[in-house]
């Protein structure tokens, strides 16, 4: 706030705003710092904060340090989330925060839902992009393009470490949300800015979304090549309609098995266990970009579907 803001920091804000169609954006040092320093700021004490189960930590831990009350609602179930809209009806201030993209579990958020419900109960709603921006709607802007809505999302976050390949985090807005975070949120005002050569390159990657639509098109392609692919094969892919792509396991000893089998043919997969995910539910997270190739896909279920067998998991 006081003198680590350069020219760059505002262009990138700029761009981030002209592409999340805001008055503003502010840029933070990490998706992370983001989501802490802007859900503290945004509530506190006296109000409640309603969140998906499957919410990002970055998320819960923001919620913990606001000090507001959380409730928590069953995984993208509209019904529980207005049994907690009613029950907290008087509360003046209620915010509900959801990832748009699960990171686990591929799945969306039901917007249109969703946003009925914050309007009947007049509670804002913020969103986390991380894993929408680049990635939903027809020229990759995220979540309200996938569902033809638009600016029925108060608070807009996003992460710059995924599809944007640099580091940081940004909540696009209104500007009076903007202007109150630059001067209020700590974790804006006692910490370092995004480096410079990195606020550029955030920059320049918003640039080659815009200019490189295609590229928004082969990730779709891709990811649908991939979960149609693996579920022939015979694995369980959960509900994921996006690049993040779970490849259902149960239990963690099998999850460690087939990426290790994955990883020895260069494939490279993650295991994803619990706590991290509920018991039972351990899975191989796998992602799909807009730079793999047909054949490359190809090879990587070939590799899936052997391994798979080996594993005893088709
Ligand atoms: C949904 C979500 N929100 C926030 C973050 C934090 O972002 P960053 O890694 O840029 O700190 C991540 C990623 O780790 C994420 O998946």
């Amino acid at each position: 706030m006081l003198a680590g803001t350069l020219d760059i920091h505002v262009e990138l804000e700029k761009t981030i705003a002209d592409f999340k169609n805001t008055e503003d954006a502010v840029t933070f040092s990490s998706g992370y710092v983001t989501n802490l320093a802007a859900i503290s700021t945004i509530v506190g004490r006296r109000d409640i904060v309603l969140c998906d189960k499957y919410n990002h930590a970055s998320i819960v831990d923001g919620c913990l340090l606001s000090g507001a009350e959380l409730k928590r609602f069953r995984h993208n179930d509209m019904d529980h989330l207005e049994d907690l809209l009613k029950r907290y009806s008087d509360r003046s201030t209620k915010l509900v925060i959801v990832d748009a993209v699960f990171s686990m579990d591929g799945d969306i958020i039901n917007l249109p839902a969703l946003v009925e419900l914050c309007r009947k109960y007049g509670a804002w709603l913020m969103m986390d992009e991380a894993h929408s921006v680049g990635v939903l709607g027809k020229t990759g802007r995220g979540i309200e393009e996938h569902f033809g809505m638009q600016d029925c999302v108060d608070v807009k976050m996003g992460t710059l470490s995924k599809t944007i390949p640099s580091v940081g985090g940004y909540i696009a807005g209104k500007s009076g949300l903007v202007n109150l975070l630059k001067h209020a949120a700590r974790g804006y005002v006692f910490s370092a800015a995004i480096p410079p050569a990195q606020a550029a390159a955030a920059k320049a990657s918003f640039e080659v979304i815009i200019d490189e639509p295609d590229r928004i098109e082969k990730v779709q392609q891709n990811a649908r090549i991939f979960i149609d692919g693996l579920q022939a094969i015979g694995f369980d892919t959960m509900s994921s309609e996006t690049a993040i792509v779970p490849v259902l396991c149960g239990t963690d000893e099998k999850a460690y098995e087939l990426v290790r089998l994955c990883q020895s043919q260069d494939i490279f997969v993650l295991p994803v266990v619990s706590p991290a995910v509920p018991e039972g539910l351990s899975r191989l997270r796998a992602t799909v970009t807009a730079g793999h190739s047909k054949t490359q896909i190809e090879h990587a279920l070939s590799v899936l579907e052997i391994a798979g067998k080996q594993a005893g998991l088709i």
